[in-house]
């Protein structure tokens, strides 16, 4: 009976809503008069529930997929342009990070939590506004409840993010103790300390569950405040409903009571949901703010510049540093002062000085990794003036690390697949590589794995230079790698340098003395500044220069060895300079 009562109340809210006129002083027989007039309205009324849930959904999913595709294409666009300055203050671990775990939150976990909370949120809107809607009374308990209802999620979020934060550090030492205690296996069988290691691991795996069972208690503790405002509110509705009746405060009948109470019961659970999702949408969308923030990085003006260089530019490689300072950043201090030098057209010349003195970063001047302060002249045109892609592509480096890539002999050869074979292999012969390329399996093909690491320190460097000589650069700039290489390759190495590269000019970076002895001029670097330029011989008969002091730092055979060589070099060539 009291079914019967609610189902006719609902059909009458229903048809009141729907301007639809049925009688209802014979419910059960206008009931099955009308039936065919009903099942239209609720067949178009699926209808268009399924057309519009489709369209939701469909245009939903495919913004949030275009979204993120912006996203990541603006994110790589700009990490890929950036500045050097920002791998050197960012950890890789974390560029990483963003592009993977947090691009992957946007490709698949964002969309549907957003699409999931959006669903609930509005039925639970849907189920609260059709209660005021009913009983406007509820307005005022609605809105103390709403109240206390922010307050706890706030508290909820606050406590939830820290959790969260707290989960992730100690869930990275398990992996840590993990990968540790897997690759020292032996050393810890052979020291017996099998025990201690499981100890350890478990302290870990303690500390986690004790962060992730929080997380849990938490969720609890939010269910159980949501649940308690939903049923006070359903409970303040039945009150106010018998009350509004019985005082005759408002018009209700007991049908609209049965619609908004099914509502206010189903959104019981669907509340505490929403707010779940909702917390959860607010922490996910740090992920999209650190994509933000990396898809808003300043860029390096690589085709902005005041002029172009003439074809064949520098013909000549001649340097000019006029009151040239150098930082690596604004807030950072200078690490080269006030150069003041010019290297000729040709010339090869050899830098020294401590550790930390400053030669790599004459390197990171002449690419113009960040601006120079000052005037820096190549063949006379200020390297300032042009576009940063105009300059570094006229300039050869091989550096202290010699960097190759994933991929094959060829694309670390010639990215840009520009040369043909010919070129490639001839460059290869001069630096001595051609047979061992010939005799692997695939030639030139063959595989590079990450970093080379599947070639020797050497042979890496020679592809370095091979790949400088088949750039034909006037200009080559070596920084010495600090990992020694055996005297056969270094000696090959060197070999290969004079050869190919007799009409350049070639600056090296030297940490041995021998590579750099027979050079025409040697420039001494102290704390960023130029302190001696000159002749190797003149330098090291100058008891006041710090070549002197290196060659004289060394044992006798070796000294004796580098002063022959300088001398003789001084007494074979006379090469015209000229100092700034
Ligand atoms: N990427 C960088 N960012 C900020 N400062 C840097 C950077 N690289 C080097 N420096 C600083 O610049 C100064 C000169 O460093 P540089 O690498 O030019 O020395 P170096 O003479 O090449 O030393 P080494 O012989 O060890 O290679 C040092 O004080 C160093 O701390
Ligand atoms: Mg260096």
């Amino acid at each position: 009976m009291k079914n019967k009562s609610y189902f006719l109340g609902l059909i009458k809210w229903n048809a009141k809503k729907y301007n639809l006129n049925i009688s209802f002083n014979n419910p059960s027989l206008s009931l099955f008069t009308d039936r065919t007039q009903y099942y239209i309205i609720y067949c178009f009324l699926s209808g268009l529930a399924i057309f519009f849930g489709l369209l939701r959904i469909s245009l939903f999913y495919t913004l949030a997929a275009r979204s993120a595709i912006n996203l990541h294409i603006a994110m790589f666009n700009k990490v890929f342009k950036t500045s050097i300055r920002f791998f050197d203050i960012n950890p890789i671990g974390r560029i990483i990070n963003r592009f993977s775990n947090d691009t992957g939150l946007l490709d698949d976990i964002i969309p549907s939590t957003i699409s999931d909370f959006m669903n609930v949120f509005m039925t639970v809107v849907g189920s609260i506004s059709l209660t005021l809607f009913l009983n406007y009374w509820l307005l005022f308990p609605t809105i103390a409840l709403a109240i206390f209802f922010i307050f706890i999620r706030n508290y909820y979020l606050t406590t939830s993010m820290e959790i969260k934060r707290i989960e992730g550090i100690v869930r990275s030492p398990i992996f840590v103790h993990t990968g540790n205690t897997l690759s020292g296996i032996s050393i810890i069988r052979a020291a017996n300390m099998e025990e201690k290691l499981n100890q350890e691991f478990n302290d870990h795996v303690d500390f986690h569950t004790r962060a992730s069972s929080t997380s849990i208690y938490i969720n609890r503790w939010l269910g159980i405040r949501l649940d308690s405002i939903t049923i006070i509110f359903t409970y303040i509705t039945l009150t106010s409903c018998l009350l509004i009746k019985k005082y005759r405060l408002l018009e209700i009948d007991s049908g609209e009571i049965g619609l908004m109470l099914v509502y206010l019961l189903q959104s019981t659970s669907l509340f505490q949901w929403a707010i779940r999702q909702s917390c959860e949408v607010e922490n996910l969308m740090t992920s999209v703010e650190r994509v933000l923030e990396y898809s808003e990085l300043e860029t390096e003006p690589l085709d902005k510049g005041d002029r172009k260089p003439p074809t064949g530019w520098p013909s000549n490689g001649e340097i000019t540093f006029d009151n040239v300072s150098f930082r690596y950043d604004k807030n950072l201090s200078y690490v080269l002062n006030d150069m003041n030098i010019k290297i000729n057209a040709g010339e090869k010349i050899g830098i020294v000085g401590r550790t930390g003195a400053g030669k790599s970063s004459i390197i990171q001047t002449l690419f113009r990794m960040a601006e120079p302060d000052g005037y820096l002249y190549i063949d006379d045109i200020n390297i300032k003036e042009l576009s940063l892609h105009d300059l570094r592509s006229k300039l050869s480096i091989i550096p202290q690390e010699p960097t190759l890539f994933i991929g094959t002999i060829r694309t670390n050869l010639d990215p840009l697949n520009e040369y043909t074979d010919n070129v490639l292999w001839d460059a290869l012969a001069q630096v001595q590589l051609k047979e061992t390329i010939k005799e692997m399996k695939d030639g030139l093909e063959s595989e590079v794995h990450k970093g080379g690491s599947n070639l020797s320190v050497g042979q890496k460097q020679l592809i370095c230079l091979a790949r400088a000589i088949i750039k034909k650069s006037k200009i080559l700039i070596i920084d010495e790698a600090t990992a020694n290489v055996d005297f056969k390759t270094d000696a090959m190495v060197q070999e290969a340098i004079r050869e190919c590269f007799k009409d350049c000019t070639v600056i090296t970076i030297a940490h041995r003395l021998h590579t750099i002895i027979d050079n025409d001029r040697i420039l001494c670097l102290s704390q960023g500044r130029v302190v001696n330029f000159g002749r190797p011989y003149e330098l090291i008969e100058d008891d006041t220069t710090i070549l002197h002091d290196l060659v004289f730092s060394l044992d006798k055979h070796e000294r004796v060895k580098l002063i022959d060589v300088a001398k003789e070099k001084y007494i074979n060539y006379e090469i015209p300079f000229t100092h700034f």
